[in-house]
């Protein structure tokens, strides 16, 4: 695997490859991204991975500051997966350029995750679009944990009719159906316990909602979650993941999208 921290290094390297498959990501490596990461290999001649925590998407300097890191690791893990680029850019090597192209910002970016996360949603097409108009990519893969993300990459790059196609890739979950995220290695062990207890809840609301057991009633479920142990719940919401649309009254094709916190810690997921 070769590592490029510059741009211009990178882009003389691959300048006459044709099918680059991309995986943009922010480190601390997991089961996750290595899905991502496989595929690209199958499906790609050569596979760049970048690393790069982007300040620019997080409304909070600790959260940025104390985003977890584990170069060694991700290095290993790269290795092993047999990535042929890693881009780990500095600062000014993806933010000291004009783009040609202007963000576009679709406006389900004002909808669950954007009503909590001031800036975030802008800062992540900010990075993508840079990164996408140094590596040039014939594909990227994103996971559909982050669904509203991958879907506002998508309507950014059918906008700027930019030739690169987004492979969204299912989300890795373990054991416990408790989806694989970097952010979940900062948990104490009693936070872990009790984000089990959460996810189990969760699931069992979907089953519930589904054969019309209950109604969605946020303000319910938001109080079983924090009798549970979540510190505050930003939203549990039901939506159609083709119109991203609240259901139609007897479409049970819908999924539970959520944000809480479980400590310091913020997780989001839909099943
Ligand atoms: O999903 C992430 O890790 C980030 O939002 C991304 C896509 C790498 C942009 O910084």
């Amino acid at each position: 695997m070769k590592l490029f921290t510059n741009k211009k290094k990178l882009q003389k390297e691959i300048k006459n490859i044709n099918n680059i498959g991309f995986v943009p990501t922010m480190g601390s490596l997991h089961k996750g991204h290595e899905n991502l990461i496989k595929k690209s290999v199958r499906e790609s001649k050569k596979t760049i991975v970048s690393i790069f925590v982007n300040p620019k998407q997080f409304d909070n300097k600790e959260d940025f500051k104390n985003y977890p890191k584990s170069y060694k690791n991700d290095i290993k893990i790269l290795k092993r997966l047999r990535v042929n680029y890693l881009y780990k850019p500095h600062y000014n090597d993806v933010y000291k350029f004009k783009t040609k192209n202007k963000i576009f910002l679709d406006r389900f970016s004002n909808k669950l995750c954007g009503q909590y996360r001031k800036g975030h949603f802008r800062g992540v097409i900010n990075i993508v679009n840079r990164l996408l108009e140094i590596t040039k990519p014939k594909k990227i893969f994103l996971g559909n944990k982050d669904f509203q993300q991958l879907i506002l990459i998508k309507k950014h790059i059918r906008k700027n009719k930019i030739s690169t196609k987004v492979i969204p890739c299912k989300t890795i979950r373990d054991k416990n159906f408790v989806a694989y995220s970097s952010r979940l290695k900062k948990l104490k062990n009693y936070e872990k316990t009790n984000l089990i207890k959460i996810i189990k809840v969760l699931k069992n609301y979907k089953k519930n909602l589904i054969l019309k057991k209950v109604n969605h009633n946020f303000f319910k479920i938001k109080n079983k979650l924090l009798f549970l142990g979540a510190k505050k719940v930003d939203y549990v919401e039901i939506i159609d993941s083709k119109t991203l649309k609240k259901p139609k009254k007897n479409n049970t094709k819908f999924n539970l999208f959520f944000a809480f916190y479980i400590g310091k810690i913020r997780l989001i997921d839909n099943f």
